[in-house]
């Protein structure tokens, strides 16, 4: 028999692999109202983020991903795809969660890293 699943485990959710993201862009996953855009960079890294920009609530997975950023398609705020920061004079954050890849495939952890 298999050990019980701790709620740290429970916590993840296995979303797709990485096939399933377009290197350089993202795939939204909804979470109850809350739409997530996990993004998958050239080096096929994957991060997480509330899929709305800090400036004014812009679709982040319809922007460009470059140097483990993306860019907003609105009015090109930078925003960290490791901290959810806006970068440069602008200031501002966007909710990041975490993300796992084990092989290819990919977790995302519901709960928004602090
Ligand atoms: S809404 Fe993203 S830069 Fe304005």
């Amino acid at each position: 028999m298999n050990a019980p699943l701790s709620p740290e485990a429970l916590d993840w959710r296995l979303i797709g692999t990485l096939d399933d993201i377009p290197q350089q862009g993202a795939r939204c996953v909804k979470n109850g109202a809350m739409t997530i855009a996990v993004f998958r960079t050239a080096d096929d890294r994957v991060f997480a983020l509330e899929d709305r920009c800090p400036h004014k609530n812009g679709p982040l997975s319809q922007g460009i991903v470059h140097d483990g950023c993306v860019t907003c398609p609105l009015h090109n705020w930078v925003i960290s795809l490791e901290t959810g920061a806006a970068q440069g004079a602008d200031d501002g954050q966007t909710a990041r969660f975490p993300t796992r890849v084990e092989g290819r495939d990919v977790f995302l952890k519901l709960i928004p890293s602090v």
